[in-house]
């Protein structure tokens, strides 16, 4: 297993290469060439002291966004969870916040660009991103961004996402333990056939699994990458710990997903379709299909 200690200074790049914020993030252009996509790494960031992330300020944020961006719930998880069997904490949404030091929860406000003051901040970072990133996954769209907030020792169970992330850890620690998902032996075709068909994110850590992958102790003022889809669970320190993730698409991760489902629905018909990206002209053929119907559907729905 890789360990990285996150309040340490990277060592594998040159100072000079560290390019200074003029706003909020300190970027390694050679991190970015090496691993961006790839596999994690670690960033800089000046957050910490935000307004937008004093407690106070949250509870306001719950407040305003709609019910169904808000998912909450008790904090002391297994490592493997069946999502349906998550317990509540018996709060609201704005008690959960007030009350994180003791509540033992963990709470997510999601989509929180729909505010116009997380919007610009979430902007400004990702303006900060995109020169580095345009030329490893290029057309940056769907920028969203998440706060979460969770109490000392809360866990959030193994699974993947689907969108290119940036985890700032604004206060408190947290342990992330992150494994490589380009690894069939640790995900398979047919867990992601599951993820892109919407029917859950959440996985199963194989014991033989335990100690792979990297391990992070992410501290206030650093942040981490986690590649699409790569399987992680994490746990927060002994203190209160508020984290804002930013995230955006690309539209290879469209093309990403629209094969995986298409394999899904042949595995169900008692196929046994081709790995994604084993066999490009099969892959490209494959989408150009999904494509045209897409389209041939908004058509007749126009109608
Ligand atoms: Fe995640």
């Amino acid at each position: 297993m890789n360990t990285v200690v996150a309040s340490q200074t990277e060592t594998k790049s040159p100072p000079a290469a560290i390019v200074p914020s003029k706003d909020f993030l300190s970027l390694n252009p050679i991190d970015f060439e090496n691993h961006f996509s790839r596999t994690p790494f670690l960033i800089d960031h000046s957050l910490s002291d935000h307004p937008l992330f004093q407690l106070d300020r949250i509870v306001e944020l719950t407040k305003t966004l709609p019910e169904e961006c808000i998912e909450f719930n008790a904090g002391k998880l297994p490592i493997s969870l069946d999502p349906g069997l998550t317990p509540r904490n018996g709060l609201s949404p704005e008690e959960t916040v007030r009350r994180i030091e003791e509540c033992e929860s963990w709470i997510v406000l999601k989509y929180v660009e729909k505010d116009p003051e997380y919007r610009k901040l979430l902007n400004a970072c990702l303006d900060q991103l995109r020169p580095y990133t345009e030329s490893i996954a290029p057309g940056m769209t769907q920028a969203q961004a998440f706060v979460f907030v969770t109490s000392p020792g809360s866990v959030t169970p193994y699974h993947i996402d689907p969108e290119h992330n940036f985890l700032l850890q604004i206060r408190g620690s947290k342990e992330v333990r992150m494994l490589d998902g380009g690894d069939p032996s640790i995900l398979n075709e047919e867990e992601l056939e599951h993820f892109y068909s919407d029917r859950g994110r959440n996985l199963q850590l194989k014991p033989e699994h335990n100690d792979a992958g990297w391990k992070f102790d992410l501290q206030s003022g650093k942040g981490l990458h986690f590649p699409v889809t790569f399987p992680h669970w994490v746990k927060n320190g002994d203190a209160v710990s508020v984290s804002f993730s930013i995230t955006f698409r690309t539209p290879d991760l469209d093309r990403r997903r629209a094969l995986y489902q298409i394999n899904s629905s042949l595995r169900k018909k008692g196929f046994f379709p081709w790995p994604v990206g084993k066999n490009y002209l099969r892959d490209s053929l494959l989408y150009s299909g999904f494509r045209a119907q897409r389209r041939f559907k908004a058509m007749l729905n126009k109608g």
